[in-house]
Formats: C-alpha cells, structure tokens, sequence
C-alpha cells in the first residue's frame, strides 16, 4: 500500500529567526520530487520534519495510512530518511545491512537472504565483510541506501546523496534511486547539483527565504513560481 503525505501550515523557526513557512504540501504515492536551495536555506530541516525526525513549531504533517500526529508517537516504519553525512555503525558492511532487520525482529534465514539482496542490489558483495567505517564516501552513501532498501520503504528522504561524489559514483547512485522509483517508492531528493539523481524527479521544488516554490513544468531548468 502506498503512502501520502500532507502537511498543513508548518512553521519552523530557531529564536526570532523564521526559517520557513508552508501553507501546503502534498506528495502522492510514487512521486520523484528534487528540492534544491541555498546552504542553510533549510532543506535538512523541512525534510526531517517531513520524516517524522523533527517537530514544526507550528503546523501539521501527516502520513497516511496509519499516520495522525505519528511524529509524537513512534517513528512511521515505511518513512526512511537518510542523513547528509551518511550515518555508519560500527561492524562490517554486513552488520550494518542486517541492524535494521534485526530491530524489527526478522528471522536469521529472512535476514540472511535479504542481506545478500542488499549487496547484490548495491554492489557491495565484494566489501561485504569489510569494516564499514573503512569505506571511501561512495561507498559509505551505497551502503547507507542499501541499508534503507532492504527496509523497504515506502518513502524516502535522501539528503544531499551525491556531495562529494564523483562523476561515477553519481550515476551509481542514480542507477538504485532509478531501481526505487521504479519499484513505485516515493523519493524525496535533496541536492545543490542538477545530475543522474535530480534529472530523474518528475517534481522540482526550491526553498528559499523562508518560501517552498514548485517549478510549474517538469524541465531542465526549473522556473519557479
Ligand atoms: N538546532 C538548531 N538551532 C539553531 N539553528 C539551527 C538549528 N538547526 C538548523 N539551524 C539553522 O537553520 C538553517 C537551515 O539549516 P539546514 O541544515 O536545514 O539547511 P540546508 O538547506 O540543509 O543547508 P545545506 O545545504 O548546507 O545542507 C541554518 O542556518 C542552520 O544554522
Ligand atoms: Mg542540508
């Protein structure tokens, strides 16, 4: 079943200062959606309210099925948000795989054989046993969406997936984000460069000064109304 998402009225602010105001948002099920904005215009914070990871000062956000004020209880387990700098815990590439689906208390077999699809899908068998702290940028930011798929989510927030990357590894990543969109996940995809990743979002948004603007058409170069 696929999720939507709604948010109404969100306001954050740190102090005097108002980072953002959006009166309305809506993503529908299997949406591809690209918000660009300048450094600290705000991208982090909206998607990690967005993802349930962060609370407006005022306003909504809701997740449906399943999802009234879900933020204040427990973390909507289809909602995958993955962080700027990706977050790798301690153990082999393995290890990392298999700690989601440990928590959610899947079985050793079930584990086992998701666990080979994960490195299959990300390339990552031959690092499979390699400690995970050890591996180069591309490889941690596979590792970090492997780890997110194997979750199945049915939406996901990918912040910045590509800084730092170079050209190759861009279009790795654009390849298992183009596998996502194909199997109907929703991908949100924070990132300052156009390339393999953005180009593939049918939606294009940009923060800035405080305003979500929406391009009007699915172009190259965006023009935001
Ligand atoms: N906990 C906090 N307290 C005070 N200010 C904060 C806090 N978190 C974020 N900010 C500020 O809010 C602004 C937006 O930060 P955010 O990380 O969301 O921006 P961003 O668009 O993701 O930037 P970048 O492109 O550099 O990743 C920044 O000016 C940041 O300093
Ligand atoms: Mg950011």
């Amino acid at each position: 079943m696929g999720l939507e998402l709604n948010a109404a009225k969100l306001v954050k602010s740190f102090g005097a200062r108002e980072l953002f105001k959006i009166p309305h948002f809506h993503v529908g099920e299997g949406e591809s959606l690209h918000l660009s904005g300048d450094n600290g215009a705000g991208k982090t914070t909206l998607m990690k309210i967005l993802a349930g990871l962060d609370k407006p000062c005022s306003g909504r956000v809701d997740v449906t099925p399943n999802a009234r004020r879900w933020w204040n209880n427990r973390l909507h387990p289809q909602v995958i948000y993955l962080h700027q700098t990706p977050y790798i815990f301690a153990g082999d590439v393995e290890d990392n795989l298999a700690y989601g689906l440990k928590i959610r208390r899947e079985s050793r077999k079930n584990i086992r054989t998701k666990v080979k699809k994960a490195l299959e899908w990300s390339r990552l068998e031959p690092l499979a046993k390699q400690s995970a702290h050890s591996l180069s940028g591309g490889e941690k930011q596979r590792l970090a969406l492997a780890r997110a798929w194997v979750l199945e989510p049915r939406l996901l927030f990918l912040d910045e997936p590509t800084a730092n990357l170079d050209t190759h590894s861009v279009d790795t990543v654009g390849e298992l984000v183009s596998d996502l969109l194909h199997d109907g996940t929703t991908v949100m995809v924070s990132s300052h460069q156009n390339n393999r990743v953005t180009e593939q979002c049918k939606r294009h948004l940009r923060l800035s000064n405080g305003i979500l603007a929406e391009s009007i058409h699915s172009q190259e170069t965006p023009q935001y109304a």
